[in-house]
Protein backbone atom coordinates (compact mmCIF):
# COMPACT_ATOMS: atom_id res chain seq x y z
CA UNK A 1 0.00 0.00 0.00
CA UNK A 2 1.65 3.40 -0.70
CA UNK A 3 2.51 5.22 1.77
CA UNK A 4 -0.35 8.30 2.53
CA UNK A 5 1.65 10.41 4.82
CA UNK A 6 5.71 10.64 4.78
CA UNK A 7 7.70 10.72 7.92
CA UNK A 8 11.27 12.17 7.79
CA UNK A 9 13.02 13.32 10.73
CA UNK A 10 15.98 15.83 10.37
CA UNK A 11 17.57 19.13 11.13
CA UNK A 12 15.89 18.43 14.48
CA UNK A 13 12.78 18.82 12.47
CA UNK A 14 9.64 15.68 11.96
CA UNK A 15 8.04 16.43 8.71
CA UNK A 16 4.80 14.42 8.09
CA UNK A 17 3.79 15.12 4.42
CA UNK A 18 0.50 14.42 3.77
CA UNK A 19 0.85 11.82 0.44
CA UNK A 20 -2.59 10.74 -0.98
CA UNK A 21 -2.47 13.18 -3.75
CA UNK A 22 -5.05 11.23 -5.86
CA UNK A 23 -7.66 11.58 -3.20
CA UNK A 24 -6.85 14.91 -2.44
CA UNK A 25 -5.44 13.76 1.11
CA UNK A 26 -8.22 12.99 2.37
CA UNK A 27 -7.55 11.55 5.95
CA UNK A 28 -8.38 7.98 6.63
CA UNK A 29 -8.16 6.40 10.04
CA UNK A 30 -4.63 4.74 9.14
CA UNK A 31 -3.33 8.40 8.19
CA UNK A 32 -4.97 9.74 11.78
CA UNK A 33 -3.02 7.04 13.65
CA UNK A 34 0.08 7.51 12.01
CA UNK A 35 0.04 11.51 12.41
CA UNK A 36 -1.05 10.85 16.12
CA UNK A 37 1.69 8.47 17.17
CA UNK A 38 4.91 10.44 15.38
CA UNK A 39 3.13 14.16 17.36
CA UNK A 40 2.96 12.22 20.20
CA UNK A 41 6.77 10.63 19.51
CA UNK A 42 7.80 13.56 18.88
CA UNK A 43 7.29 15.27 22.41
CA UNK A 44 9.14 12.38 24.18
CA UNK A 45 12.45 12.47 21.53
CA UNK A 46 14.56 15.05 22.82
CA UNK A 47 16.00 15.21 19.27
CA UNK A 48 12.84 16.71 17.24
CA UNK A 49 12.22 20.15 18.61
CA UNK A 50 9.75 21.39 15.75
CA UNK A 51 7.09 19.75 13.56
CA UNK A 52 6.09 20.24 10.33
CA UNK A 53 3.20 19.23 8.50
CA UNK A 54 3.00 19.94 4.59
CA UNK A 55 1.04 18.05 1.61
CA UNK A 56 2.28 16.43 -1.37
CA UNK A 57 0.07 17.20 -5.04
CA UNK A 58 -2.13 19.97 -5.80
CA UNK A 59 -3.88 20.42 -2.13
CA UNK A 60 -3.45 20.30 1.71
CA UNK A 61 -6.15 18.17 2.46
CA UNK A 62 -9.99 17.78 1.17
CA UNK A 63 -10.38 16.79 4.82
CA UNK A 64 -11.23 13.57 6.23
CA UNK A 65 -12.25 10.72 4.18
CA UNK A 66 -16.11 10.89 3.33
CA UNK A 67 -16.38 6.93 2.93
CA UNK A 68 -14.99 6.64 6.50
CA UNK A 69 -17.40 9.10 7.86
CA UNK A 70 -20.60 7.14 5.80
CA UNK A 71 -19.05 3.95 7.18
CA UNK A 72 -19.67 4.97 10.58
CA UNK A 73 -22.96 6.77 10.05
CA UNK A 74 -24.03 3.07 9.01
CA UNK A 75 -22.32 1.20 11.56
CA UNK A 76 -25.25 -0.17 13.96
CA UNK A 77 -23.13 -0.89 16.88
CA UNK A 78 -22.49 2.00 19.29
CA UNK A 79 -19.62 4.17 18.97
CA UNK A 80 -16.47 3.05 20.59
CA UNK A 81 -14.01 5.07 22.28
CA UNK A 82 -11.28 4.18 19.46
CA UNK A 83 -14.02 5.45 17.23
CA UNK A 84 -12.90 8.69 17.90
CA UNK A 85 -10.10 10.49 15.72
CA UNK A 86 -6.78 9.58 17.18
CA UNK A 87 -4.85 12.86 15.68
CA UNK A 88 -7.54 15.34 18.00
CA UNK A 89 -6.19 14.16 21.31
CA UNK A 90 -2.76 14.37 19.73
CA UNK A 91 -3.25 17.46 18.78
CA UNK A 92 -4.17 19.13 22.22
CA UNK A 93 -1.37 17.27 24.14
CA UNK A 94 1.46 18.39 21.58
CA UNK A 95 4.33 20.17 23.57
CA UNK A 96 6.38 20.04 20.50
CA UNK A 97 5.68 23.05 18.25
CA UNK A 98 3.85 22.70 14.94
CA UNK A 99 4.17 24.61 11.70
CA UNK A 100 2.36 24.25 8.82
CA UNK A 101 2.36 24.44 5.44
CA UNK A 102 -0.65 24.72 3.13
CA UNK A 103 -1.36 24.53 -0.32
CA UNK A 104 -4.12 24.47 -2.45
CA UNK A 105 -7.16 24.24 -0.81
CA UNK A 106 -7.76 22.73 2.98
CA UNK A 107 -10.63 21.58 3.95
CA UNK A 108 -12.64 20.18 7.40
CA UNK A 109 -10.17 19.12 9.02
CA UNK A 110 -7.09 20.77 6.92
CA UNK A 111 -8.50 23.68 8.47
CA UNK A 112 -8.80 22.80 11.92
CA UNK A 113 -5.77 21.23 12.57
CA UNK A 114 -4.20 24.86 11.94
CA UNK A 115 -5.64 26.70 14.97
CA UNK A 116 -3.47 23.55 16.83
CA UNK A 117 -0.68 24.85 15.09
CA UNK A 118 1.91 27.30 16.09
CA UNK A 119 2.69 29.20 12.67
CA UNK A 120 1.15 28.63 9.67
CA UNK A 121 2.05 29.42 6.04
CA UNK A 122 0.00 29.59 3.30
CA UNK A 123 0.46 29.48 -0.96
CA UNK A 124 -1.05 32.98 -2.14
CA UNK A 125 -3.60 31.25 -3.97
CA UNK A 126 -4.62 28.86 -1.11
CA UNK A 127 -8.20 28.76 0.15
CA UNK A 128 -9.60 27.58 3.52
CA UNK A 129 -13.25 25.54 3.71
CA UNK A 130 -14.56 24.80 7.12
CA UNK A 131 -18.10 22.49 5.07
CA UNK A 132 -19.59 21.04 8.22
CA UNK A 133 -23.28 22.69 8.38
CA UNK A 134 -22.91 21.67 4.67
CA UNK A 135 -22.27 18.11 5.07
CA UNK A 136 -24.77 18.61 7.67
CA UNK A 137 -22.18 17.65 10.75
CA UNK A 138 -20.70 20.28 13.38
CA UNK A 139 -17.50 21.39 13.57
CA UNK A 140 -14.22 19.15 15.91
CA UNK A 141 -10.92 19.68 16.70
CA UNK A 142 -11.93 21.96 19.36
CA UNK A 143 -12.33 24.38 16.65
CA UNK A 144 -16.00 25.51 18.11
CA UNK A 145 -14.10 27.32 20.34
CA UNK A 146 -10.59 28.01 18.92
CA UNK A 147 -12.10 29.77 15.52
CA UNK A 148 -14.79 32.32 17.22
CA UNK A 149 -11.57 33.07 19.64
CA UNK A 150 -9.28 33.72 16.63
CA UNK A 151 -11.28 35.48 14.04
CA UNK A 152 -14.85 36.49 16.29
CA UNK A 153 -18.34 34.84 15.56
CA UNK A 154 -19.53 36.47 13.08
CA UNK A 155 -16.62 35.13 10.63
CA UNK A 156 -16.51 31.79 12.38
CA UNK A 157 -20.04 31.29 12.07
CA UNK A 158 -20.00 32.52 8.42
CA UNK A 159 -17.03 29.81 7.82
CA UNK A 160 -18.99 26.57 9.52
CA UNK A 161 -22.23 27.18 8.29
CA UNK A 162 -22.03 28.82 5.09
CA UNK A 163 -18.83 27.00 4.56
CA UNK A 164 -17.45 29.07 1.54
CA UNK A 165 -13.64 29.23 0.64
CA UNK A 166 -11.74 31.82 2.65
CA UNK A 167 -8.71 33.44 0.97
CA UNK A 168 -5.34 32.83 2.05
CA UNK A 169 -5.12 36.94 1.89
CA UNK A 170 -8.42 36.89 4.50
CA UNK A 171 -6.78 34.09 6.75
CA UNK A 172 -3.68 36.09 6.98
CA UNK A 173 -5.57 39.37 8.08
CA UNK A 174 -7.89 37.30 10.14
CA UNK A 175 -5.11 35.80 11.89
CA UNK A 176 -5.43 32.43 10.68
CA UNK A 177 -2.30 32.58 9.08
CA UNK A 178 1.18 33.85 9.71
CA UNK A 179 2.37 34.52 5.97
CA UNK A 180 0.95 34.17 2.48
CA UNK A 181 3.65 33.42 0.18
CA UNK A 182 4.37 32.42 -3.69
CA UNK A 183 3.35 28.80 -3.90
CA UNK A 184 6.79 27.90 -5.12
CA UNK A 185 8.59 29.08 -2.04
CA UNK A 186 5.94 27.55 0.21
CA UNK A 187 7.52 24.39 1.98
CA UNK A 188 11.36 25.65 2.00
CA UNK A 189 9.85 29.27 3.80
CA UNK A 190 8.12 27.19 6.44
CA UNK A 191 10.41 24.61 6.64
CA UNK A 192 13.26 27.53 7.13
CA UNK A 193 10.73 28.82 9.66
CA UNK A 194 10.91 25.42 11.82
CA UNK A 195 14.64 25.16 11.70
CA UNK A 196 14.88 28.45 13.02
CA UNK A 197 12.07 27.39 16.35
CA UNK A 198 14.24 24.65 16.53
CA UNK A 199 17.46 25.92 17.03
CA UNK A 200 15.82 28.14 19.99
CA UNK A 201 16.00 27.27 23.74
CA UNK A 202 14.29 24.28 23.87
CA UNK A 203 12.39 23.90 27.01
CA UNK A 204 11.72 27.98 26.81
CA UNK A 205 9.98 27.16 23.43
CA UNK A 206 7.74 24.16 25.11
CA UNK A 207 7.27 26.16 28.54
CA UNK A 208 5.82 29.10 26.10
CA UNK A 209 3.36 27.18 24.05
CA UNK A 210 2.10 25.25 27.03
CA UNK A 211 1.44 28.54 28.43
CA UNK A 212 -0.37 29.79 25.79
CA UNK A 213 -3.11 26.77 25.37
CA UNK A 214 -5.09 24.86 28.02
CA UNK A 215 -5.20 21.21 27.17
CA UNK A 216 -8.23 20.20 29.28
CA UNK A 217 -10.28 23.18 28.11
CA UNK A 218 -9.40 21.84 24.39
CA UNK A 219 -10.16 18.18 25.29
CA UNK A 220 -13.20 18.98 26.50
CA UNK A 221 -14.68 20.86 24.15
CA UNK A 222 -13.58 17.83 21.79
CA UNK A 223 -15.39 15.15 23.69
CA UNK A 224 -18.71 17.58 23.81
CA UNK A 225 -18.23 18.26 19.39
CA UNK A 226 -17.66 14.35 19.67
CA UNK A 227 -20.88 13.85 20.84
CA UNK A 228 -23.16 16.16 18.56
CA UNK A 229 -20.83 14.97 15.46
CA UNK A 230 -21.65 10.99 16.50
CA UNK A 231 -24.93 12.25 16.47
CA UNK A 232 -25.54 13.77 12.97
CA UNK A 233 -23.23 10.78 11.42
CA UNK A 234 -26.42 8.88 12.28
CA UNK A 235 -29.09 11.06 11.01
CA UNK A 236 -30.78 11.46 7.56
CA UNK A 237 -29.64 14.69 6.69
CA UNK A 238 -26.08 13.34 6.97
CA UNK A 239 -27.16 10.97 4.62
CA UNK A 240 -28.09 12.85 2.07
CA UNK A 241 -25.19 15.15 1.82
CA UNK A 242 -23.00 11.72 1.53
CA UNK A 243 -25.34 10.82 -1.19
CA UNK A 244 -25.27 14.52 -3.06
CA UNK A 245 -21.41 14.30 -2.88
CA UNK A 246 -21.41 10.90 -3.95
CA UNK A 247 -23.83 11.75 -6.74
CA UNK A 248 -21.82 14.90 -7.68
CA UNK A 249 -25.29 16.93 -6.62
CA UNK A 250 -25.73 19.91 -4.35
CA UNK A 251 -27.87 18.16 -0.92
CA UNK A 252 -31.35 18.69 -0.71
CA UNK A 253 -32.06 19.45 3.06
CA UNK A 254 -35.66 20.97 2.26
CA UNK A 255 -37.54 17.86 3.29
CA UNK A 256 -35.83 17.67 7.07
CA UNK A 257 -36.99 19.35 10.49
N1 LIG B 1 -13.08 11.84 1.04
C1 LIG B 1 -12.90 10.83 0.18
N2 LIG B 1 -12.55 11.04 -1.12
C2 LIG B 1 -12.38 12.31 -1.52
C3 LIG B 1 -12.54 13.40 -0.66
C4 LIG B 1 -12.92 13.13 0.68
N3 LIG B 1 -13.06 14.10 1.59
N4 LIG B 1 -12.31 14.54 -1.36
C5 LIG B 1 -12.00 14.16 -2.62
N5 LIG B 1 -12.04 12.82 -2.72
C6 LIG B 1 -11.77 12.00 -3.89
C7 LIG B 1 -12.90 12.12 -4.92
O1 LIG B 1 -13.97 11.23 -4.58
C8 LIG B 1 -12.16 11.74 -6.19
O2 LIG B 1 -12.01 10.34 -6.21
P1 LIG B 1 -12.18 9.53 -7.62
O3 LIG B 1 -11.12 10.12 -8.51
O4 LIG B 1 -11.94 8.12 -7.22
O5 LIG B 1 -13.57 9.84 -8.07
C9 LIG B 1 -10.77 12.34 -5.98
O6 LIG B 1 -10.61 12.50 -4.57
C10 LIG B 1 -10.58 13.68 -6.64
O7 LIG B 1 -11.59 14.56 -6.14
P2 LIG B 1 -12.41 15.58 -7.07
O8 LIG B 1 -13.68 15.92 -6.35
O9 LIG B 1 -12.53 15.02 -8.45
O10 LIG B 1 -11.40 16.82 -7.08
P3 LIG B 1 -11.75 18.35 -7.33
O11 LIG B 1 -10.44 19.03 -7.49
O12 LIG B 1 -12.78 18.50 -8.41
O13 LIG B 1 -12.46 18.85 -5.97
C11 LIG B 1 -12.65 19.11 -3.59
C12 LIG B 1 -11.72 18.87 -4.79
C13 LIG B 1 -11.83 19.03 -2.32
C14 LIG B 1 -13.30 20.49 -3.71
C15 LIG B 1 -13.79 18.06 -3.61
O14 LIG B 1 -13.19 16.78 -3.81
C16 LIG B 1 -14.57 18.00 -2.34
O15 LIG B 1 -15.44 18.83 -2.12
N6 LIG B 1 -14.30 16.98 -1.49
C17 LIG B 1 -15.02 16.78 -0.25
C18 LIG B 1 -14.50 17.70 0.81
C19 LIG B 1 -15.23 17.49 2.11
O16 LIG B 1 -16.41 17.74 2.20
N7 LIG B 1 -14.50 17.01 3.13
C20 LIG B 1 -15.01 16.72 4.43
C21 LIG B 1 -14.91 17.93 5.30
S1 LIG B 1 -15.61 17.69 6.90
Amino acid sequence: MAQHVLVEKAEKLLVLTLNRPEKKNALTRAMYKILATEIANADADSDIRCILIMANGDMFTAGNDLADFAAVGAATSAPQPEDGNPLLPALAHARTPIVAAVNGRAVGIGVTMLLHCDMVYVANDASLITPFVNLALVPEAASSLLLPLRIGHARAFEMFVLGEPVSAEKAVSWGIANRAVAPAELHQIARATAVSIAARAPAAVVATKSLMRDEKVLLARMSEEGAHFARQLKTAEFKEAFTAFSERRAPDFSKFG
